[in-house]
């Protein structure tokens, strides 16, 4: 069959490598897809957000089943475009995607159907804000309603903090429209795990537990980030939490949706907190996850043609998930500057090396190929992924590999899996 996957990360390659195992996959296109990504995938130079263009595009080259791995794509309606002309699509339509693109929906949903999450108080109006924050207890969480790139949610200690983001999101609107809404939140505290769970609108199969690192430097110092690296399993999510979270957090969810009329397909990402009082849910995404996809598919054994199948069709009720019993680390290279400015074109080397070996898989971010080279082209780079029988041995090997790879300004965290 011939796949279509949208997205042009290091999450849209791990999903593309994984499918370019399964026999039953004959051609796989990528819209727009990178560098590292074509030596799979066929790019199709169709930005992600051109819903209609990529849709049309499918029906005239026949394609057999579409994946959506961004979340832009999604909440503009890609699902419904592509529903529209008749085509098979993995994702959640507009309808169900606003779990993701409105923070004042998903916390409204968390609240009606008592799904455990930290206390709220939405704001449509700065002044009204204000007051609230004069008087509440510190800290507390900003969050600016509509995507913002992971970039709208401020942490404040003190009043005067939270006056300023207030100023920030609703006033000058330094995150856009995201910002005419505001949620103001009860600040937590445990480690974070993020599940990402495969979804058929009815029933729900959690993938295996990961940890994102989203601050840019070590010791988790400097500015948030879309994620610098990850690790996989998490070893917080024991096996009773995860059947807590699966029976109070993840099916309520997804029925929840159904309740509301939105009924989910596609994967929704819960980004939990292991607080003293129990998990709690911090956010919902409606993709999976970047770079958690990176950590995770490497360590599934199942067939994923065969999953999004069964989720478009209704039947994940039928289908065990099987996994490797190993872990995954996935250690970012970024471009020097990111998550503010940075210089790309800068030439990759030592990649031919990391080839054919078993247990290390290079994902590709942001790269492009000029004149037979690969070169930097984005702020993240590449996801270096190693498999080990434990944590330390893949940790051990992602590094030996980032030691390898070098171009100009080559940024990376070194602490990537070792607070667990
Ligand atoms: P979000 O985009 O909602 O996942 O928030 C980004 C990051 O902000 C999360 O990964 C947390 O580290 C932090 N965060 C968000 N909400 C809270 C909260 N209520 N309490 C503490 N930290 C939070
Ligand atoms: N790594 C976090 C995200 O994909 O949103």
């Amino acid at each position: 069959m011939k796949v279509l996957v949208v997205g042009s990360g290091g999450r849209e390659h791990a999903i593309i490598w994984k499918l370019s195992k399964s026999k039953k996959v004959d051609k796989i296109y990528c819209a727009p897809g990178n560098g590292g990504i074509s030596e799979l995938a066929e790019c199709i130079n169709i930005p992600a957000i051109e819903v209609t263009k990529i849709a049309d595009w499918a029906k005239e080259n026949e394609i057999d089943l579409t994946v959506i791995g961004m979340d832009d794509s999604l909440i503009l309606g890609i699902v419904d475009r592509f529903e529209e002309r008749g085509l098979r699509v993995f994702g959640p339509r507009q309808n169900a995607a606003i779990l993701e693109g409105s923070k004042v929906f998903a916390k409204d949903l968390m609240k009606k159907y008592n799904i455990p999450t930290a206390g709220y108080e939405v704001f449509e109006d700065a002044g009204v804000a204000k007051k609230y924050l004069k008087e509440c207890d510190y800290p507390v969480v900003l969050k600016a309603d509509g995507l913002a790139l992971g970039k709208g949610v401020l942490i404040c200690h003190c009043v005067e903090e939270a006056l300023d983001g207030v100023d920030e999101i609703m006033v000058d609107k330094k995150f856009g429209a995201a910002g005419s809404k505001m949620v103001v939140e009860e600040f937590m505290t445990g480690p974070e795990v993020s599940v990402l769970t495969f979804c058929d609108g009815e029933h729900l199969i959690p993938m295996v537990s990961a940890q994102d690192h989203k601050r840019a430097f070590d010791n988790d110092q400097g500015l948030n980030t879309g994620g610098m690296g990850t690790f996989s399993p998490s070893k917080f999510y024991t096996e009773d939490l995860s059947q807590q979270c699966y029976e109070e957090l993840f099916l309520p969810s997804l029925k929840a949706m159904k309740l509301e009329g939105r009924p989910f397909t596609g994967i929704i990402f819960f980004g939990l907190m292991l607080t003293p009082n129990g998990p709690k849910l911090l956010e919902y995404n409606a993709r999976f996850g970047d770079p958690e996809a990176q950590v995770v598919l490497t360590r599934l054994k199942t067939d994923l043609i065969d999953v999004f199948n069964a989720a478009i069709d209704g039947r994940l009720n039928e289908l065990t998930l099987e996994w490797e019993d190993n872990s995954t680390v996935c250690v970012v290279l970024a471009s020097g500057g990111y998550p503010l400015a940075y210089e790309k074109g800068y030439e990759i080397t030592g990649l031919d090396q990391q080839k054919n070996k078993e247990d290390i898989i290079i994902f590709h971010a942001g790269t492009a190929l000029k004149e037979g080279k690969y070169v930097t082209n984005g702020g993240r780079v590449l996801g270096v992924t190693a498999k080990g029988k434990d944590m330390n041995e893949a940790r051990e090997k992602a590094y030996k590999a980032v030691s390898e790879i070098d171009f100009l300004y080559k940024q990376y965290r070194t602490d990537i899996g070792i607070k667990r």
